[in-house]
């Protein structure tokens, strides 16, 4: 059920430190964060307070925050604090040498949202 595959999104250079930078990986809107100690994770590019992307917010420790209101996600399980109401989801990453894979699962499709969501 959890099968999936490894998809490369970036390579480690791309990310600062302290840094987080959005991808389009099969159809999911992944956002590529590096800590400032060095760990990558990867999680939805969307804030599930008012659907803000999560690009561009401040990474702290293993969080970040949500850059309209504030709200905070675990980078590590995607659990969260207010104003959001609901988790985000989380993708494993492995890195491979220089490169940064994502774990996708389930069937691959093409969402094909355009940046300002569906509406
Ligand atoms: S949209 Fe992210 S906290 Fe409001």
């Amino acid at each position: 059920m959890s099968e999936g595959t490894y998809f490369p999104v970036a390579k480690t250079a791309d990310i600062e430190q302290g840094k987080c930078k959005a991808y389009q990986v099969e159809g999911h809107d992944v956002l590529i964060a590096q800590t400032k100690t060095g760990d990558f994770y990867a999680v939805e590019n969307l804030c599930s307070h008012a659907d803000a992307t999560l690009e561009g917010g401040r990474i702290r420790g293993n969080h970040i925050m949500c850059p309209l209101h504030g709200a905070r996600f675990s980078l590590v399980d995607g659990s969260f604090g207010p104003p959001a109401w609901a988790p985000i989801k989380t993708y494993q990453l492995r890195v491979e040498g220089d490169e940064i894979q994502v774990l996708i699962t389930g069937p691959v499709e093409k969402k094909n949202r355009g940046a300002m969501g569906m509406f």
